[in-house]
């Protein structure tokens, strides 16, 4: 499969439904990279205990996230989907890199300080500080070319780089270093016009019906200055109008642009013309995760055996590991 394709390697916490912003974010990109790469995509488990040590949703959440993955087409025959808690090989590693990775560079990954000064940490764990260092071993485990991944998510390719040359470096060249691939992410705000985040409750969802897209859009945030039909507007201040941006075409957007600047049309005018490229571009997509979320089996043996293939890649990876810091006699 996919022989002499350059590898691509990406995860995801499993944090349940896949929203908009995620799909446009990563996950259609994930799914634009299987024609051309050897990809390699998996549930980070264990780094969701870095969120919540109350781990009873996470075996619904991974199902529920890999209907989406699937249902946005991720294709289980072209692509290695795994868990990376059935691939152990990922701890061992992480185990081995702690030793050479210096405790500044962690402390200084912004992502670290961010969340203990956004959630007010008071005594972080350790595993909160390795972090972005079994991130490095995820990813270099599978020595991939590219690493998928949106803006906030460089720092910790840039890390796993630096692990990599002083891996190499203390005892021989094992890991070639990855590069990010960035998304181009359209701004995609939610209903209440901030970024659309599963903990704003302001998110749509591949899962959404038509129905619970239409009542998210009807009461969207617009230009507040449009308080009556008869004000005109600035679709470049409105979050519905972002939402055009990646939805609708030219032509039409255009329409509603001039619309909305001259209060030729309202904003319910507006949000119907959206909502009807919206919804037709996400009813494949909920069809196919439906059909996935009603056989969970299915998915859990698109995992395990996602896992054996990834599991046989690590073994080999870690083979040279081993070899390589020389430590059995
Ligand atoms: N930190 C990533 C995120 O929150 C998830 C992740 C874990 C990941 N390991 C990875 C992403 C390896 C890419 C490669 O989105
Ligand atoms: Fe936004 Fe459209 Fe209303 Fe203008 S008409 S403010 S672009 S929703």
């Amino acid at each position: 499969m996919a022989q002499g394709r350059e590898r691509v390697l990406s995860g995801m916490r499993p944090t349940g439904k896949v929203h908009l912003g995620n799909h446009l974010g990563a996950l259609d990109n994930w799914v634009r990279m299987q024609d051309a790469y050897d990809c390699f995509y998996f549930v980070a488990n264990w780094h969701a205990l870095t969120d919540d040590y109350d781990t009873s949703e996470v075996p619904r959440d991974t199902i529920e996230m890999l209907a989406d993955w699937l249902g946005a087409g991720l294709d289980p025959e072209r692509s290695t989907l795994f868990i990376q808690s059935l691939v152990p090989e990922h701890a061992e590693l992480h185990l081995l890199f702690s030793m050479v990775t210096p405790v500044g560079w962690l402390e200084r990954v912004p992502t670290y300080k961010e969340r203990i000064e956004q959630q007010g940490i008071a005594s972080p764990s350790y595993g909160l500080l390795g972090y972005p260092l079994l991130q490095a071993a995820d990813i270099l485990m599978y020595k991939p070319t590219w690493v998928p991944v949106g803006v906030d998510q460089v720092p910790h390719v840039e890390l796993t780089r630096e692990v990599a040359r002083r891996f190499n470096n203390a005892f021989r060249p094992v890991f070639p270093e990855p590069d990010a691939k960035l998304t181009e992410i359209p701004k995609v705000p939610g209903t209440d016009g901030r970024k659309m985040s599963k903990s704003y409750d302001n998110a749509i969802y591949l899962s959404d019906t038509p129905e619970a897209i239409v009542r998210k859009v009807r009461p969207m945030v617009t230009d507040p200055a449009r308080k009556r039909r008869s004000d005109p507007g600035n679709p470049d201040i409105c979050p519905v109008f972002d939402l055009h941006k990646i939805f609708t075409p030219p032509v039409e957007r255009e329409q509603c642009a001039t619309g909305c600047r001259t209060a030729g049309i309202g904003c319910l005018d507006c949000k119907e013309v959206l909502l009807g490229h919206l919804v037709p571009r996400l009813d494949g997509i909920r069809e196919r995760r439906q059909k996935f979320a009603e056989k969970p089996e299915v998915i859990i043996d698109i995992l395990r055996e996602g896992s054996k293939r990834a599991q046989a890649v690590a073994r080999r990876t870690m083979d040279e590991v081993r070899a390589a810091v020389n430590l059995t006699p």
